[in-house]
């Protein structure tokens, strides 16, 4: 799916939190916002995922506007997961459950990709009490366990060990890759975005800026 934004305004309290002229994320790449605490990057990212309202401008996806059914095909995991108080794994398949999917093929993809970001063994853990690290990969394996189109991620490593950073960033990148998703991650690690990232977006005060090398 390709995202298309043309002059999009979203003030609070009279104040313009994101101010852009156009920007545009094409189906199959990998973009990294990056900018300043307080630069608009979680709110355009709401925005795009249809949380947030905005006050002026238009985003179309593929050509129209977001329409319920077009919802469903992009995920948007926040900067602080919210994960429901049962096991993890009801948790994971959760989008599934929702989508009708079998029951067979539920349990296959809930076990894959529990197994491709090594957290089989919180299987019956309850997802409320997790560790910060844990919740992120939990929210992780469920954003990703439907196949999104669009996948919309908030600081996804944020809270996350080096050692297991790279296991998720491979996880993101072969969907990429393979399912031509359109990927648009929020960093403030530079190494991160220019290693994952096809394009980087800088934001500052609301406004898209370009970057000097
Ligand atoms: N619900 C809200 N009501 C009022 N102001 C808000 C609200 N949400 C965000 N803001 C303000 O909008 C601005 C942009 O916030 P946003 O969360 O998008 O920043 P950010 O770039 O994601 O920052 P960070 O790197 O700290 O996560 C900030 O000044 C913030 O205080
Ligand atoms: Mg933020």
């Amino acid at each position: 799916m390709d995202i298309h934004i043309t002059n999009l305004l979203k003030k609070y309290h009279d104040k313009a939190v994101v101010d852009i002229d156009h920007t545009q994320f094409k189906s199959g790449f990998i973009y990294g916002i990056t900018g300043d605490n307080g630069a608009g990057k979680t709110t355009l990212l709401k925005i795009i995922a249809g949380l947030e309202r905005y006050d002026a401008g238009e985003i179309l996806y593929s050509g129209v506007p977001l329409e319920q059914g077009m919802m469903k095909k992009i995920t948007y995991l926040s900067q602080t997961p919210y994960l429901m108080r049962t096991s993890v794994y009801e948790n994971i398949v959760y989008p599934l459950k929702i989508r009708n999917i079998d029951p067979m093929t539920i349990e296959k993809k809930a076990k894959d990709i529990m197994d491709e970001l090594q957290i089989t063994e919180l299987k019956n853990q309850l997802a409320t009490q997790l560790s910060g690290g844990e919740s992120q990969k939990v929210a992780l394996a469920r954003a990703l366990v439907f196949d999104p189109e669009v996948l919309l991620l908030d600081e996804p490593t944020a809270s996350i060990d080096p050692a297991t950073i790279d296991t998720i960033e491979e996880a993101i990148t072969k969907r990429n890759k393979q399912q031509k998703m359109t990927v648009i991650m929020i960093s403030h690690n530079m190494d991160q975005v220019k290693r994952m990232c096809h394009e980087i977006v800088c934001m500052k005060k609301g406004k898209k800026i370009s970057i000097k090398e």
